[in-house]
């Protein structure tokens, strides 16, 4: 009884001492490898079946923050990937809950992707996103859920007491409106309350310990695609975004390699849609000519107009950008004007069956109509593509009439009916994708909605690429039904993009009337904005309200092996007169700041092991008595480069560059390579390789 009683008034005091106290939540951060089969799998994002991996220059992270307030617990993955889909959402869920029960469920956990377009893709599951990549790539499913799930575990495994602050800045000059012409399609008085056509603004959560008061980590969000490397670069890249990441990291834990150190620093996808890194614009390839006309074309042709910049190629581009949202990031990191996050957490997620929805639409004129969502049908100028990366056939954006050809191919394979027509007006369709189930399902019916509050801070996870006023329009509903509900005043909503499910973009009804590529990939039909924001109005009036909700469809079960064409490594050979390992191409005896160091090794396939939290290279510098690594894949300044130099006899060669950059000490270096090959008897060994020593001098 006493017991009871001493125990009792413990309690008490411990309540009323964590009401005075700042440490409202118990926080961990983690990250993780997750760098997908490097070579010769073909990239997701650009459509691209010839752009084909072949080595690394920025390895993929997966970043996961788990926010726990003593009661509830969400839990926030941005992954170095295209988008994230729900196979792989379903798939850690039930790994962790192995581990750790039910603590993590559809409910609290959203899985969100970067967007970079220079990652191995094929781990998509629905057909219509893994047709580029030769279907689905177990190779890289596996590494990408291996690798977020070590993240969440790492990230479960140090919580910490800490606190949340939030903040934002303008990054100006790092993104532009790729649609410009559809944007234009939005009401004018709603343009009016925008200074810009895409947002400008950095929002950023940073995370402090109140054991020592070390920042652990930061979330930030900018609403750009990461498409600094274009449809030509075949070396893995985390694009701008993912660089970013890493500068921010390695300038926090400075003794730290990329991927090492203690802070998790990530900037994840948010209304992206329509909005393109490349700041200087669209140009014809062929005349120089600018095509910023409404159909993106050169003499009518889609695949000469390109955008760039603002660096002169594409590293240049992808440095300039990174270092712009870096910078920002640091500002607010390091700015003491941020706003403390509190309050209670909660979170609702609900499954919806897209096709199945109707909503009510105000109409110019007043009068509300009844609208509904269609079947999934892709339009003619999805397969445009965008200025970012063009379509490789005669596709021009901004179609809305058809071509009689593609309509007799398009009708062989899947016809939409006279009510799909109707239903996507006035998209023309080209892949009536919600029509056949042959042999699966080609791209989702069943999208997850879903919503996390961090006290005032509010996760709108969406499951797809919302353009910019779609983005605008979203936030401004869910923080309305908040207010409405009882919710903090100063509620502030972030949208995280391609969460969860991938169902491609998501414009306005106005944007979608023009046809561009964002509006012809708006998969629902014109009201897919409209549905949404009548179901996270809903959401978040049941989340503040405490109405459990439940899922009235789940998604697609797709059969346990899914067809792939990509073939195996066979074997790999090394040739009769080298080893593996062998390097065949020596550094130059002395090098300088600014030179780029080149060597050989003979290789096997990358694809043999991923060498997760590990490297396909090193560059160390002598130094008292050892050898100390100063660079690994993952670093920018290196690249580690493969090719096949012989089919038939399944041989190959990696080719290691490091560029000697100004903070690099005089002294003695050297370069190693490491990797697996595949006996042709059986089996896979490590093999490993270093150059002689050389000399870098002042
Ligand atoms: C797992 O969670 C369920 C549901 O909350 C509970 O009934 C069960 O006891 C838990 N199992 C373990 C091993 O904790
Ligand atoms: C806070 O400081 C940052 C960095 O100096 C700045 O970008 C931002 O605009 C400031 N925010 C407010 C609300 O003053
Ligand atoms: C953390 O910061 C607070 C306020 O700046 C200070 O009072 C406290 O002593 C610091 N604690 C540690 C462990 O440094
Ligand atoms: C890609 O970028 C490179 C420069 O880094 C440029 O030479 C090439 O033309 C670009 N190609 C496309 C299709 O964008
Ligand atoms: C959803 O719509 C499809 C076809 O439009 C119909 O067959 C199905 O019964 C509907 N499902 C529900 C749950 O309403
Ligand atoms: C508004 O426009 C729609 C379609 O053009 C029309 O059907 C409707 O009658 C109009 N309503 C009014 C009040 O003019
Ligand atoms: C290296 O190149 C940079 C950029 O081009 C230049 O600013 C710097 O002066 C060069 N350093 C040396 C030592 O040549
Ligand atoms: C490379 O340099 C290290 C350190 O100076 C030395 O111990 C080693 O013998 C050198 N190796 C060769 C092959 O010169």
């Amino acid at each position: 009884m006493k017991e009871t009683l001493v125990l009792t008034g413990s309690l008490l005091i411990f309540s009323l001492v964590s009401q005075t106290t700042e440490a409202a939540y118990t926080i961990g951060v983690g990250r993780a490898d997750c760098t997908g089969p490097s070579a010769e799998i073909t990239f997701m994002g650009y459509a691209k079946a010839t752009q084909k991996g072949c080595g690394i220059h920025l390895r993929q992270y997966s970043r996961a923050y788990i926010f726990d307030d003593g009661s509830k617990r969400v839990l926030f993955v941005t992954v170095d990937a295209c988008m994230m889909n729900h196979g792989i959402r379903k798939e850690v869920i039930s790994r962790l809950s192995q581990s750790y029960n039910d603590t993590y469920t559809f409910d609290n956990v959203v899985i969100s992707g970067t967007h970079t377009h220079s990652t191995p893709g094929g781990f998509m599951e629905d057909v219509m996103y893994d047709v580029p990549a030769l279907g689905f790539v177990k190779e890289t499913f596996d590494a990408l859920v291996d690798g977020i799930v070590r993240s969440i575990r790492r990230a479960h495994n140090k919580m910490v007491d800490a606190r949340i602050f939030i903040n934002s800045g303008e990054v100006d000059g790092a993104n532009i409106n790729r649609s410009p012409a559809s944007y234009l399609f939005n009401p004018e008085e709603e343009r009016q309350r925008y200074a810009h056509n895409t947002d400008k603004e950095l929002v950023q959560m940073k995370f402090v310990s109140t054991v020592d008061n070390r920042t652990i980590g930061a979330i930030n969000w900018y609403a750009v695609h990461p498409t600094s490397m274009n449809n030509t670069n075949c070396l893995v890249s985390t694009d701008n975004v993912g660089y970013a990441s890493i500068l921010l990291e390695t300038s926090r834990d400075p003794d730290s390699l990329p991927g090492q150190g203690q802070f998790v620093g990530a900037f994840a996808s948010t209304n992206l849609g329509d909005v393109s890194p490349n700041t200087d614009g669209p140009r014809c390839q062929n005349t120089g000519e600018r095509c910023d006309n409404p159909s993106s074309t050169c003499n009518g042709e889609a695949k000469y107009c390109v955008a760039a910049g603002p660096g002169h190629n594409i590293f240049e581009s992808t440095d300039i950008i990174a270092r712009m949202l870096y910078d920002k990031a640091t500002e607010l990191l390091t700015s003491d004007n941020s706003t403390e996050v509190t309050g209670e957490i909660r979170f609702i997620h609900q499954f919806v069956r897209m096709p199945n929805q109707t909503a009510q639409y105000r109409m110019d004129n007043g009068t509300v109509i009844e609208v509904r969502g269609c079947a999934p049908a892709m339009g003619y100028s999805f397969a445009a593509g965008t200025t970012d990366g063009p379509g490789e056939f005669d596709f021009t954006q901004a179609t809305k009439t058809s071509n009689t050809f593609w309509n007799l191919v398009r009708d062989f394979i899947f016809p939409p009916t006279p009510d799909d027509v109707a239903c996507h007006a006035p998209k023309p369709i080209l892949i009536m994708s919600g029509n056949i189930k042959i042999p699966y399902e080609w791209q989702p019916e069943v999208v997850s909605t879903q919503i996390l509050m961090i006290g005032n801070a509010v996760l709108a996870p969406v499951s797809g690429e919302f353009t910019t006023m779609s983005g605008r329009r979203l936030r401004d509903t869910v923080r309305q039904a908040i207010v409405d509900n009882g919710g903090p005043s100063d509620a502030r909503v972030i949208l995280c993009g391609l969460s969860n499910v991938y169902t491609s973009y998501i414009a306005t009804y106005e944007e979608y009337q023009l046809q561009r590529y964002e509006g012809a990939s708006t998969i629902y039909g014109p009201h897919t904005l409209t549905i949404y924001l009548k179901l996270y109005k809903e959401l978040a009036s049941n989340m503040m309200n405490n109405v459990a909700v439940t899922s009235e469809a789940s998604p697609y079960q797709f059969p346990k092996h899914l067809l792939g064409l990509v073939p195996p490594v066979i074997f790999d050979s090394s040739g009769w007169f080298f080893n593996f390992g062998d390097c065949i191409q020596q550094p130059p005896s002395e090098v300088t700041v600014n030179d780029t160091v080149v060597v050989k090794f003979i290789s096997g396939h990358p694809r043999n092991n991923l060498l997760h939290e590990s490297t396909f290279l090193t560059v160390e510098k002598y130094e008292n008595g050892k050898w100390k690594v100063i660079a690994t894949d993952s670093n920018w300044e290196t690249k580690f480069i493969w090719r096949r130099t012989d089919f038939v006899k399944g041989s190959s060669e990696a080719e290691i560059r490091w560029h000697v950059t100004g903070n690099v000490e005089p002294g003695t270096y050297r370069i190693s390579h490491f990797g697996f090959y595949k006996y042709i008897l059986g089996g896979v060994f490590p093999y490993d390789g270093t150059t002689r020593n050389f000399t870098v001098r002042n």
